[in-house]
């Protein structure tokens, strides 16, 4: 009732005291005390969650215990919550009553105080330094560079159609999406699509060690002598200090460009030749230490890269699962782009394909867990907990709740109507968080929903996918995002109706250049 919630938030400023009175308030309302007090404890050992991606587990364990639960291994205990009220409450109401607990301190080797992991102070300043970088003109001019990345993989998967061999999809949009993001955020060329070098091996060489930490029970990157003599630490090491050097000399680069610049700064500031957001930092005369604007560039690279790319993989899973749906969005895509390459006002027409991204979010949120920890006492749920405590957010559990969902297990982009708002946390109210929530929220959604809405579009314009005969079953396991456990191997064929490769004209409009590009390779 509304004397009772002007109660609670009267309460809620008075402090400690206002808690422990809000918390003996609770006590006498709910009757039945002992019941409303403690969180339900999930019994197990880690055995039941070793050997598979461990958010499945979880899921069963959410349908037998609820919204709120503990989950303890030996002496460590965490809280998974499933609940979108829950949900918000952490992420947004009081979302400063919670750090990034675990995966800040896993992920602080590689991206030490970037916008991810950074703690409230650094955070405020970081974010409201690199927010605006991602302007609409910033990311129109990406949809370009997101055509011609797209392009490059058409041709190569039309290379190996007239081969006649079966393409292993998941690395292929790995190295898409790297290729993208090394453009966007420090303007550099990976190349990965057409070859491998000493670089683009030491990127892959830091995520794969980052996510082992994510995963791994037992911290041996932090033994002290084995950390210096093992192998795998010493290759790491390695690995991070090429990417950081080069990361530096791109900085020097740019800020030499920058200095030669004519151009007046400005709010929709873009340089043509160089529109990264490296680039738009500098120009804004940035004040920042040069480990911390590497820090920011190297979170940027990790969480633009694989999320896309897993979100890619799964799309592409779950189309050729599905036929029907497959058709449907060839029908979009060719009546809406016709052999030319997307523009941002495609973008708007791009319905259904929008919808079939947000259903493969839905079903595969990357990164299925949100990781939390308490910095105070707090009421969860109905239940209090203290400060420190350890919080796993399953988006899993809540993309895919019985309680919120029809038939919440089908892939079906149907769901959410063409002409509805686009569905985000606010509107589907934290039943649905596939960028996050609250001030921690993805600063990439748009970047990323319109990168992967290009992606899907332009490959499927120009191909059939199907699952390649004898290809391994297609498994999930998880690191930072859900991996397959041995890749998604396909079988890709040219489509014969309608005309579909891109005019060169169109083309080079499009990514604004004065020369004509060099198309493929
Ligand atoms: C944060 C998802 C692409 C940059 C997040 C979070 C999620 C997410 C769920 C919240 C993490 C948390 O609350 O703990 C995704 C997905 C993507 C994607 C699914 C692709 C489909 C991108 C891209 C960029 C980016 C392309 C950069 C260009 C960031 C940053 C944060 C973040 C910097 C941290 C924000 C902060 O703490 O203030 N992302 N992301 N993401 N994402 Fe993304």
């Amino acid at each position: 009732t509304a004397p009772q919630s002007r109660l609670k938030s009267a309460l809620g400023r008075l402090g400690p005291v206002g808690k422990f009175l809000d918390e003996m308030l609770e006590r006498l309302a709910g009757g039945d005390d002992a019941k409303r007090l403690k969180i339900p404890q999930a019994t197990g050992s880690i055995g039941a969650v070793g050997g598979q991606a461990f958010f499945i587990p979880l899921y069963e364990l959410f349908l037998t215990y609820g919204g709120i639960f503990r989950l303890t291994f030996g002496p460590k205990s965490f809280l998974i919550v499933s609940d979108p009220a829950i949900a918000k409450h952490i992420l947004r109401d009081n979302a400063l009553g919670y750090s990034k607990g675990i995966l800040a301190e896993i992920l602080e080797f590689v991206m030490g105080k970037g916008l991810i992991p950074a703690n409230y102070e650094v955070w405020k300043v970081r974010r409201k330094a690199i927010v605006p970088a991602l302007h609409q003109k910033y990311v129109a001019k990406m949809i370009g560079l997101f055509g011609e990345a797209s392009y490059s993989l058409c041709e190569k998967l039309d290379k190996a159609a007239s081969d006649g061999e079966d393409v292993e999809m998941e690395s292929l949009f790995s190295r898409l999406t790297l290729d993208i993001i090394g453009k966007a955020v420090f303007n550099y060329d990976f190349d990965s699509l057409t070859h491998d070098n000493g670089i683009i091996e030491a990127v892959y060489t830091v995520l794969r060690e980052a996510e082992m930490r994510s995963t791994s029970p037992i911290p041996t990157w932090e033994i002290p002598i084995w950390k210096d003599i093992s192998p795998r630490q010493k290759k790491a090491n390695q690995a991070l200090k090429l990417v950081n050097d080069t990361l530096d000399d791109l900085i020097a680069i740019c800020k030499r460009m920058v200095e030669q610049e004519e151009l007046q700064f400005h709010e929709e500031y873009v340089n043509e030749q160089d529109p990264s957001i490296l680039h738009f930092l500098l120009a804004s005369g940035d004040d920042v230490s040069s480990k911390q604007l590497r820090d920011d560039l190297m979170t940027l690279l990790i969480a633009g890269h694989e999320t896309s790319a897993a979100v890619l993989t799964w799309t592409f899973y779950l189309l050729s699962k599905e036929p029907s749906i497959m058709s449907k969005l060839q029908d979009e895509v060719d009546s809406v782009l016709g052999d030319r390459l997307p523009t941002l006002e495609d973008m708007k027409k791009l319905k259904y394909t929008t919808r079939v991204i947000n259903e493969s979010l839905r079903l595969y949120p990357q990164p299925p867990v949100l990781i939390r920890r308490s910095l105070d006492d707090d009421i969860l749920g109905g239940f209090p907990i203290k400060s420190g405590e350890d919080i796993f957010i399953s988006v899993w559990n809540l993309h895919r709740s019985p309680k919120h969902w029809v038939d919440a297990d089908c892939f079906n982009p149907e769901r959410w109507p063409l002409d509805g708002p686009n569905p985000n946390e606010i509107n589907q109210n934290f039943s649905y968080l596939p960028f996050g929530g609250g001030q921690r929220k993805c600063i990439g959604d748009m970047f990323a929903t319109f990168e992967t809405v290009v992606a899907t579009a332009m490959l499927v314009r120009r191909f059939n996918f199907q699952m390649a005969l004898g290809a391994p079953p297609v498994e999930m396991t998880t690191g930072a995002t859900i991996h397959t456990t041995e890749g998604l191997l396909m079988t890709v064929t040219r489509r014969t109706r309608p005309p579909i490769i891109p005019k060169l004209e169109t083309f080079t409009q499009i990514v604004n250049v004065d020369e004509p590009v060099a198309l493929g390779e």
